[in-house]
């Protein structure tokens, strides 16, 4: 319990954005406002430190985590990315974001349902990085932090 305080303390004091600079002002890190897809972002990023944390643990057993709220959180973002509103009001203009959240998405159920196996977790986060690669180049270099070696 105490690690995962200290991990989510962590994440709260990385700012996380997509210019590459650093922000000296505390939040929101955007002068409009957060948009509601950033937020939903904030929370996938901690939601996935979290689960990487369980899986990498010596004694992991997938079959007790599978229900786990951390795991649950993971299906129910899938919605949410296509809703949430972003920054960037041109985002959803062409096809191109639709189909990388298909793909992530699909990544995510082929995590969950396959044993949560190390490899099907790391393609999860690759398209995360397939995602941002088109969208969001700042936070590639904390993203990439997430995968498991
Ligand atoms: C389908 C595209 C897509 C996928 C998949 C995606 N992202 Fe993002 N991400 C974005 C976009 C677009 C933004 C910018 C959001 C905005 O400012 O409205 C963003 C922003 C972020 C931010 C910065 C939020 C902030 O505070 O401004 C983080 C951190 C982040 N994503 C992490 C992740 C992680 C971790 C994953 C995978 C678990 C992921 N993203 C998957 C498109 C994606």
């Amino acid at each position: 319990m105490l690690s995962r305080i200290f991990i989510f303390l962590i994440l709260i004091c990385t700012s996380f954005s997509c210019q590459e600079t650093e922000r000296k002002t505390p939040k929101p890190l955007n002068p409009n406002g957060d948009s509601e897809l950033a937020l939903l972002m904030r929370e996938l990023q901690t939601n996935t430190s979290i689960i990487k944390n369980e899986i990498e643990k010596v004694n992991f057993d997938p079959s007790e985590n599978s229900n786990n709220e951390y795991f649950a959180k993971l299906i129910e973002s899938r919605h949410k990315l296509i809703e949430a509103e972003p920054s960037d009001k041109n985002l959803k203009s062409t096809n191109t974001y639709s189909n990388f959240v298909k793909m992530y998405n699909y990544s995510v159920s082929n995590f969950l349902d396959n044993n949560i196996k190390t490899n099907n977790y790391n393609n999860m986060i690759n398209n995360c990085i397939s995602c941002h690669q088109q969208f969001c180049l700042g936070t590639i270099a904390t993203i990439n932090k997430l995968k498991i070696k």
